[in-house]
């Protein structure tokens, strides 16, 4: 008899004890051959990607998860760093006794992804980089990250989240799709002050990945908002040059946030990607 697996209509999170006492919240649809993990962008949480949950379970066993004190995942005392939030991540797969993984991350997320690569190459074995690059901060960057962080100390969460959000989205989503704006910056504004200064510390300190892609065998695939101020489409045409026989999709209409402004296209993508497998 077959059995066909059926749909997803909710996130459903659950807490991940570590040993520390420190929580990491996830969800996971539990069933599939091939897992995809999402890994969720700057300052942002997991919920960011209900729609792709109930999009793509049919296809896939899908686990989202909030980052190291985002949602409901604590932030614990260390120093923050790419290198913490993918220990995590492999701390999560391990907790949940899977083996290998096709990866999503978006931006900051795609940041730990190739961090993954270079670190736990045995575990990934395909990639999504969507909306990221493999640079470190250059000069500029940095001191703009941390005069963020001065900003925030002295009080200037909610402008600098808001001077952010004028960046993220297309001028279709600005025009026609006024509430994923409204949406979008709420979930930032529920970031906590430390978090967002430590996590800026961590993306200003991170070391670059460019030098790895040319080592990266697995199937890739690079997916990049057409009006992305963040991380514009050079950075992702970078990237497919260097990674062979991976492929760049440019999502029309959309900026940063593409999974959200042009769901059905990013959707679509994810689809075919991983009917490859
Ligand atoms: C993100 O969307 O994760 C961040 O904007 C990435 C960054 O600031 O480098």
């Amino acid at each position: 008899m077959i059995t066909r697996k059926q749909p997803v209509t909710m996130m459903y999170s659950k807490a991940l004890i570590k040993p520390d006492g420190e929580v990491l919240n996830y969800s996971d649809t539990s069933s599939g051959n091939e897992v995809l993990v999402f890994i969720h962008g700057y300052p942002f949480d997991q919920s960011i990607w209900k729609e792709q949950v109930i999009a793509l379970s049919e296809q896939a066993r899908i686990i989202t998860y909030d980052v190291r004190g985002y949602g409901s995942s604590s932030k614990g005392k260390e120093k923050f760093s790419i290198d913490l939030f993918a220990d995590d991540l492999i701390f999560l797969l391990d907790s949940l006794q899977v083996n290998k993984v096709i990866v999503c991350g978006l931006s900051m997320g795609g940041y730990i992804a190739l961090n993954l690569v270079k670190r736990y190459a045995e575990r990934v074995k395909g990639l999504v980089l969507y909306d990221t690059q493999c640079y470190a901060d250059n000069t500029i960057a940095k001191a703009k990250r941390y005069e963020n962080i001065a900003l925030i100390r002295n009080g200037g969460k909610q402008k600098y989240l808001e001077d952010m959000c004028k960046i993220l989205f297309s001028p279709v989503t600005f025009q026609q799709k006024y509430e994923i704006v409204k949406q979008t910056l709420n979930l930032m504004l529920k970031a906590d002050d430390d978090v967002l200064m430590r996590t800026l510390e961590a993306m200003a300190e991170r070391v670059e990945s460019c030098s790895i892609l040319a080592a990266i065998k697995i199937p890739v695939m690079i997916l990049c908002g057409e009006h992305d101020m963040l991380t514009p489409p050079e950075k992702s045409a970078f990237m497919q040059q260097q990674i062979q026989g991976s492929v760049l999709h440019i999502i029309e209409n959309s900026g940063h946030l593409g999974h959200l402004e042009n769901k059905e296209a990013f959707n679509q993508h994810l689809n075919n990607f991983l009917k490859s497998f």
